[in-house]
């Protein structure tokens, strides 16, 4: 394809993505130019560099070259964060899911009503996660439009790429202040859309967000199903995470045959769909999964810290389900998708020592769960996820030998190598600059009031 746009940058060095054949693919001594639209306009050998130049039309002395420890990958998608339990981040993890939401998650998430709290909390997580490697978020805010709006201003505010969802909840017996009426709910829902569309934002998008099925009456689940179908919009929820919500679902909606069908039978099982979690799904539930395009979220920070359970993400895999890590920020402690792929690779490997014939997950594979699956999970990948040309640049510019970081590197390492130490020690003072769409969001230019 010829270019359309003019080329506004052009990097020379080691590239490492995942693509549908390979879960790590290196290119090195590659070329690698970005267009003035933040797209990724060609990714060639080095030794093509004067042809290139010629034809794409930029000067060899403008090249940025990397050095040896250095490599770029795509920047990683979490496909589920909780943006408004980052204020009590690192705490309240000693008891089991629905006492947790009662007793810590929904009396905080109250508090977003007020927007000066959740102007701090929401501009502290953006910053957070983006410099960690977050190029895309999909958020849970809370039940507040204006916090929520607020949130996706931020995420625009500071480039990262985000699904921002207003949560709906009409069913709350244990802290009444905190639920809608079904009326609100849909009301709400229809204002926020409106209004986060209207904005114009290039990089964030409204999903329709029910709690999950025990927060919701079957009516407020239709109402969504249908205000995402007539939008063609993005849908989040939770599902199956603990053994005791998946009892509490059986009692609440008793005529669906399984967790999944009650999602399904309401329209919310779309190839735009994410479900966190999914610990307990049946073999036939992963079907349904597979058979609508929806996709899975793997938390397993979170699924450890509420000793929630684990998911068998090779069964999940091998169902042909897409499937992309989260942070679950707060029921996982952490922030970074680096925990979570560590977090994946360490449950895997849990299931391995109780099964010692599981097939254990490689951390190829969950570097690839990190980005390029994280991107199918939210069907985005037309977009994001690796480098392909006519993508967006989202990406991150990798020092694994950076001053100050916790890595020490003794020799000149293969970027295979360079990779998995990255993966396994590495923090945010490793990722020396964040792109998303073509432009660097990390270090931060602070936006201007
Ligand atoms: N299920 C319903 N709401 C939540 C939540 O906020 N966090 C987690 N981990 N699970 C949920
Ligand atoms: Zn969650």
């Amino acid at each position: 394809d010829r270019p359309t746009a003019a080329i506004s940058h052009v990097y020379r060095g080691t590239f490492i993505h995942s693509t549908q054949e390979t879960a790590v693919q290196i290119l090195e001594n590659a070329l690698l130019g970005v267009d003035t639209d933040g797209k990724i306009a060609f990714v060639e050998k080095g030794e093509d560099l004067d042809r290139l130049s010629s034809m794409f039309g930029f000067s060899p002395s403008e090249v940025t070259q990397l050095t040896q420890h250095e490599f770029f990958m795509p920047g990683m998608v979490d496909t589920h964060i909780h943006a408004s339990q980052y204020s009590y981040a690192g705490t309240a993890l000693d008891m089991p899911l629905l006492k947790w939401l009662n007793t810590y998650t929904f009396p905080v998430e109250y508090h977003f009503k007020d927007l000066e709290f959740a102007n701090k909390v929401y501009t502290q997580v953006v910053k957070r996660t983006l410099r960690n490697g977050t190029t895309t978020a999909c958020y849970f805010a809370t039940i507040h439009t204006d916090a929520s709006l607020l949130l996706g201003q931020i995420a625009n505010d500071f480039g990262q790429r985000a699904l921002v969802g207003k949560v709906c909840m009409d069913r709350n017996n244990a802290v009444k202040h905190y639920k809608e009426t079904i009326q609100e709910s849909q009301e709400e829902t229809c204002r926020f859309i409106a209004e986060l569309l209207n904005k114009k934002y290039p990089l964030v998008k409204p999903v329709v967000t029910p709690r999950f099925a025990p927060s919701c009456t079957g009516a407020l689940l239709g109402q969504l199903g249908a205000i995402a179908k007539n939008n063609h919009l993005h849908i989040q929820s939770h599902i199956s995470e603990n053994v005791e919500e998946v009892k509490l679902v059986k009692e609440l909606f008793p005529d669906s045959e399984s967790y999944a069908d009650v999602y399904h039978k309401y329209n919310l099982l779309t190839d735009k769909t994410v479900m966190a979690h999914g610990c307990y799904l049946s073999d036939k539930e992963l079907d349904l999964f597979r058979e609508t395009g929806a996709s899975l979220s793997h938390c397993p920070n979170s699924n450890i810290s509420l000793c929630s359970g684990m998911l068998d993400v090779r069964n999940v895999l091998n169902h042909k389900v897409k499937l992309g890590l989260g942070t679950d920020v707060a029921g996982g402690y952490s922030a970074s998708m680096l925990d979570a792929v560590r977090r994946a690779l360490d449950s895997s490997k849990v299931l391995t020592i109780q099964n010692p014939d599981y097939d254990t997950l490689n951390f190829e594979e969950v570097f690839r769960l990190a980005t390029l699956g994280g991107s199918q999970a939210l069907s985005l990948d037309d977009q994001i996820g690796n480098f392909e040309v006519g993508k967006d640049f989202d990406a991150l510019r990798v020092n694994v030998a950076a001053p100050g970081a916790p890595i020490d590197v003794f020799q000149c390492e293969e970027p295979k190598i360079l990779l998995e130490r990255f993966l396994n020690l590495g923090d945010d003072r490793n990722i020396v600059e964040v792109f998303v769409a073509g432009r660097k969001v990390a270090p931060f230019t602070e936006p201007t009031e």
